[in-house]
């Protein structure tokens, strides 16, 4: 059994679907990783025939991501983390790393990324291929245009828009009205 509170963070669905009990949410930056969308999703946003394409981190020097941190009681945790093994297990590990939260504060916390190489890896697709695949993809949680625009409107809340995920909402927009045309 897990006896301490659990610090979470989310860069994903998760922000916009936390699908267990918290007690408490706050925005955080973790640095050294960027959000990519370059993960396939076969259960969740495709199906095998036609894997969507979902975040995860990728290292990069440098970089930061935004998103948003939430504390689970310690009898909560275990059950919590057995759940998200669940819904994040198309390739993704549970990591820990250490988060800053705003107003200052560090915690270590456990997040869920699926590194290069794992069975589901998409390498490195051109930004027009991946909203290409997300505008046609469609799995048993909802649409990947879907995912996209939630995780999109949920940045923007967070007042720290990311660019690949903002050039992947334009290109959807844009492609999508071509095939309307
Ligand atoms: C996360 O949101 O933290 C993981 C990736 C996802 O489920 O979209």
């Amino acid at each position: 059994m897990n006896d301490r509170a659990l610090w979470l963070f989310g860069y994903g669905s998760v922000i916009y679907r936390p699908s267990f009990p918290f007690v408490e949410q706050r925005c955080a930056t973790l640095r050294g990783w960027a959000r990519r969308f370059s993960q396939k999703s076969d259960d969740h946003r495709g199906t095998p025939a036609l894997p969507g394409r979902v975040v995860t981190l990728v290292a990069r020097e440098g970089a930061r991501v935004r998103g948003v941190a939430f504390r689970i009681e310690a009898t909560r945790s275990q059950s919590v983390l057995d759940e998200l093994d669940h819904r994040e297990r198309a390739g993704y590990e549970r990591s820990a790393v250490t988060i800053e939260l705003d107003g200052g504060a560090h915690a270590r916390a456990v997040v869920y990324i699926a590194h290069r190489g794992n069975a589901w890896d998409a390498g490195d697709e051109r930004e027009d291929e991946i909203a290409a695949t997300i505008l046609r993809a469609h799995g048993p949680s909802g649409s990947n245009v879907e995912y996209l625009f939630r995780l999109a409107e949920a940045l923007r809340a967070l007042g720290d828009p990311d660019p690949h995920v903002l050039a992947l909402e334009a290109a959807v927009r844009a492609q999508g009205q071509s095939v309307t045309q």
